[in-house]
């Protein structure tokens, strides 16, 4: 008798087809070898995406401070109610929560490219912790080299985060660009003293990313990297989604925030970037009750649209 079809498809098994459909092997490759990978602007931003999201970006800023940032001649100071702050920064002026600014943010959210590259990181049940605009003008401080997973050193070797970064202008020496130590996601420790310099006194392997504007940059929480001075007049501007594990505490608090016509619009797992499968923190017995029950009907229907089983739910 014929044995029956194998259907079982392990979660392992989904993301890699994931991958393969969107012909992501070489840059997951990359991102196993180096910690990091770059995605050219056609894999990357389908239908102008990243031209959409810098309009977005601009519009944002010009919104919150009065002042619309010019990227091609603008220094960050002239879009931040704290100019001095900007000038001395070496991340320049940063936008924050954009996620529910313009559908454009969902839709760079979306972006299965950016879902498969992150999910091959940290799961299925990876959470947007931040979504935020960085616009840096030429700068006289580098940023030094950190890691991203902001633990005491040893780190795990599983990615707890990761981050998707949109470039939005085009990265050059020149323009400023962030800089990667390849490799150095493996060595599961973030540097201390004179190995986070930039091109100065100490680490001068660290590898700026040269690319044009519409690339996507994703990367190991354990990755170390920082950014050169940026010498060019005008602004480097990258839409940064920091992606974490649900047991990290995230950086924005979107439970029970997202708009249901937002939700409405989106794939279930949209509800589940949007933090809105995490319970929350409680002060009440009831209270815990409730959020875990409110999160679980979000699981539960990204588990019936995708046939994903999450690792992790909440017992209570
Ligand atoms: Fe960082």
């Amino acid at each position: 008798m014929a044995e029956a079809a194998h259907t079982f498809e392990s979660d392992s098994d989904r993301v890699w087809n994931e991958i393969c459909s969107l012909g992501l092997k070489t840059y997951v490759a990359d991102l196993d070898t180096d910690g990091y990978t770059v995605i050219p602007p056609e894999i990357a931003s389908p239908a102008g995406l990243s031209e959409r999201l810098l309009e977005a970006c601009l519009d944002v800023m010009e919104r919150r401070t009065g002042v619309r940032p010019d990227p091609g001649a603008g220094h960050a100071d002239l879009a931040t109610p704290t100019p001095a702050r900007a000038r001395n920064s070496p991340v320049g002026n940063t936008a924050s929560m954009l996620l529910l600014e313009d559908p454009v943010f969902e839709e760079a959210l979306m972006n299965p490219v950016l879902l498969a590259m992150v999910t091959h990181l940290c799961g299925y049940n990876v959470v947007m912790s931040s979504m935020s605009c960085s616009f840096k003008g030429p700068s006289k401080t580098t940023f030094r080299l950190h890691t991203d997973t902001r633990l005491p050193s040893p780190l795990p070797t599983q990615a707890l985060v990761c981050k998707g970064m949109y470039l939005l202008t085009d990265y050059s020496r020149d323009n400023g660009a962030t800089v990667f130590i390849p490799g150095s996601h493996k060595w599961c420790r973030n540097p201390v003293g004179d190995e986070t310099l930039v091109r100065e006194a100490g680490n001068d392997r660290a590898v700026p990313v040269e690319a044009a504007a519409g690339s996507l940059v994703v990367f190991h929480g354990n990755t170390w990297h920082g950014a050169i001075n940026r010498l060019a007049p005008g602004l480097r501007v990258s839409v940064h989604a920091l992606m974490v594990r649900p047991i990290i505490r995230t950086r924005e608090d979107l439970i029970g925030r997202v708009p249901q016509e937002v939700l409405d619009r989106n794939p279930a797992r949209f509800a589940i970037l949007a933090q809105q499968g995490l319970a929350g923190g409680t002060t009440a017995l009831g209270d815990m009750a409730a959020n875990v029950a409110r999160a679980q009907k979000y699981i539960s229907a990204f588990e019936r649209e995708s046939g994903v089983t999450l690792p992790v739910k909440d017992s209570s």
